[in-house]
């Protein structure tokens, strides 16, 4: 992989303490990258970080923020002052499956500021470092319900093309200036926070659910090569068929139909 050597050896992972966070950290761990591990709850990351420690003899500073507050950003990165980070992993996301009108529109903007405003002014500010020094990484998670107009998932989708469409924009911006970034726009990924939303099984034609250290290390082949990719086979073809060969229409009303059934919602 050579991330060391391509970007330093300090790594920070906004919502790493499960998942495919977990995954990020553990993977760059195994790297010998030193460790900023961002969550809310300080107990999941502080035990993360021992067992990473014991296993690779890595260092980890965990830093307990709820990226959902305005000052998020300016919270962790004041909290890491002097530390540089080569590695930026955006990885916590909020997503309130139902109805759009069925949630206070408190609970929409609490989603733009973690999906959205927190990842923007961390990628402002540990950006401008980066393209001082002319070398650097981020990667921010999207999904596959970014792609077209989910329904029920009306603003976590909207988030994710917002994500998906910043790192595309900076790819270019930054792709002569040593500093690489990509969107990792992900379908169905078996992580703590996707089984407790209780989705049905799938159906026999939907794209197998991955597992979060597949999605990292496809992320991690492809960061420096593309602006953003799909993870998996299965999301991919999935994704021609809805993305080249139907309509935009059909391809919101399979998006809606496909969320209304897996999540039960009559
Ligand atoms: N899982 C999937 O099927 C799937 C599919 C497509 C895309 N994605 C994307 O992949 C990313 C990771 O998804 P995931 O399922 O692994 O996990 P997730 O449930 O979205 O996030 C898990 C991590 O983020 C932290 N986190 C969540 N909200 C936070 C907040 N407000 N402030 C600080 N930390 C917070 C959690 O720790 P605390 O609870 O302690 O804060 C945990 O460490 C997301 O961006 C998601 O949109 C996932």
């Amino acid at each position: 992989m050579e991330l060391k050597a391509r970007y330093g050896d300090t790594a920070l992972i906004a919502g790493a303490s499960e998942g495919i966070g977990a995954a990020y950290a553990s993977a760059l761990a195994a790297e010998g990258f030193r460790l900023i591990l961002v969550a809310r709850r300080i107990e999941p990351l502080q035990r993360l970080a021992d067992e990473l420690g014991d296993r690779y003899d890595t260092m980890a500073q965990c830093v307990a923020c709820d990226l959902s507050e305005e000052g998020a950003a300016e919270q962790v990165l004041d909290a890491i002052e002097g530390v540089e980070p080569g590695i930026l992993i955006y990885n916590a996301a909020l997503s309130h499956i139902g109805t759009f009108t069925e949630h206070p529109a408190a609970d929409h903007c609490q989603a733009a500021v973690v999906n959205m405003i927190t990842p923007m002014k961390m990628v402002h500010r540990l950006g401008i470092k980066m393209l001082d020094k002319g070398r650097g990484a981020v990667i921010l998670m999207s999904s596959m319900a970014g792609l077209q107009g989910s329904g029920f998932l009306a603003t976590y989708a909207a988030t994710k093309a917002f994500n998906m469409v910043l790192a595309e924009s900076l790819w270019y911006e930054w792709k002569d200036r040593g500093v690489d970034i990509i969107a990792c726009c992900a379908g169905a990924t078996a992580t703590p926070g996707y089984i407790r939303s209780s989705p049905s099984k799938p159906g026999i034609f939907a794209p197998a659910v991955q597992k979060p250290e597949v999605v990292v290390s496809e992320c991690f082949k492809r960061i420096g090569r593309v602006p953003s990719f799909i993870t998996g086979r299965g999301n991919r073809v999935a994704s021609f068929i809805m993305q080249r060969l139907l309509t935009r229409r059909m391809a919101v009303l399979i998006m809606g139909d496909n969320t209304r059934k897996i999540y039960r919602i009559r």
